[in-house]
């Protein structure tokens, strides 16, 4: 079973393939043979170190990945071979709220899916969706559970108000379709003018570019009248700009707190004290958030979006590709 694994942290000369017999599955094992994985911007953090959780030495990267399974244990009940499964990214989460019992994550302190086979706990595990590729299949763990949870978490926008993503990253753009879904509008800010088009496409209604307007927040609040629920995915850059694109009582969800140069969000006080808009976070999600999203991306035939897909052998040229920030959607490896 040919595996990567992560050996030091640094950077992608810290991505080693490792050779090993084939899995047997324990009791309550399922083997899955993997067919695809994406990448996550936190897989960069884990693969250069700045990761707040710390890594398992030697582990399997990656928490994304899709496959069938080959074999499973003698006490498995949730599955039979050949079901089509993803894993859930806090492997021990089933439901709830999440506590310190319950951090373990794949590809970080648990192996993950960058392998020929995966070797999963049954609870670990779901089952996917039929209408999805294995390309697709392999991108909803992180992104897809991020935006699901930040769409339908802390307040669920009603058909017609206004959404905003930032990016067009894997978040953003399952974000953009979540909140379709949902019957709402949404802003999409991009750093980059040949997105507009696209982001269209997917169905943004309004789209800025922050190279030209760099001040978007105003803008986006004269064309909206007020963003209820922001999907802050940008951190320092772009945090001021959400606050004052959001209606007076809207709702922030912060997911990213820090950019690649480690400065943090600033909390603009002239800003904010002329705002009532809730502040939230979250950490992906449970296995039940996961399940719950594969239903709604199931019942809606959803395609995640796919921007580029990488030979398994190339894994670090995926990582460096994916590194750059220049990505429409998420960026996949092929299965061994
Ligand atoms: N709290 C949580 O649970 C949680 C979970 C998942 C992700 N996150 C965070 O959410 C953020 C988005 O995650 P993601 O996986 O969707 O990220 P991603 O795929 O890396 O998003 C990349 C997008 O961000 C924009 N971008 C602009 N400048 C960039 C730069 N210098 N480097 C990288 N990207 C740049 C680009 O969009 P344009 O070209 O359109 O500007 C790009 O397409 C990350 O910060 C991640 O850590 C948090």
């Amino acid at each position: 079973m040919r595996s990567y694994r992560l050996e030091g942290s640094g950077g992608t000369e810290c991505l080693v393939m490792r050779d090993a017999p084939p899995p047997t599955p324990k009791p309550r094992e399922i083997v899955v043979r993997v067919r695809a994985t994406s990448l996550n911007r936190r897989d960069t953090m884990i693969l250069n170190g700045t990761y707040p959780l710390t890594p398992r030495q030697g582990i399997v990267p990656l928490s994304d990945g899709a496959g069938e399974i080959i074999a499973i244990g003698d006490d498995v009940s949730r599955f039979a071979v050949g079901d089509r499964v993803t894993g859930s990214y806090f492997a021990r989460w089933i439901d709830g709220r999440i506590n310190a019992g319950l951090i373990d994550q794949l590809g970080c302190t648990l192996d993950g899916m960058l392998s020929e086979y995966a070797v999963l706990d049954e609870q670990w595990a779901v089952r996917l969706p039929d209408h999805l590729d294995w390309h697709e299949a392999a991108t909803l763990t992180c992104a897809g559970v991020t935006a699901w949870n930040a769409v339908t978490g802390a307040g669920i926008p009603k058909p017609g108000q206004w959404v905003l993503v930032i990016g067009s990253g894997g978040v953003a753009l399952f974000a953009l379709q979540f909140a379709r879904l949902l019957g709402c509008r949404v802003v999409a800010v991009t750093s980059r003018g040949e997105k507009i088009d696209r982001l269209r496409t997917f169905g943004a209604d309004f789209v800025v570019s922050s190279t030209d307007t760099p001040e978007w927040g105003a803008t986006v609040r004269d064309q909206t009248g007020g963003i209820d629920l922001v999907v802050e995915t940008g951190g320092p850059a772009t945090f001021a700009q959400s606050l004052i694109a959001s209606t007076l009582y809207g709702h922030i969800v912060l997911l990213t707190l820090q950019d690649a140069q480690g400065r943090s969000i600033q909390m603009p006080a002239a800003l904010y004290q002329r705002s009532l808009a809730t502040i939230s976070r979250l950490f992906v999600g449970s296995r039940v958030n996961l399940e719950a999203m594969l239903r709604a991306v199931s019942t809606h035939r959803l395609k995640p979006v796919v921007d580029k897909v990488f030979a398994f052998a190339e894994a670090a040229e995926a990582y460096r590709y994916f590194q750059q920030g220049d990505v429409f959607g998420k960026v996949v490896i092929d299965g061994a």
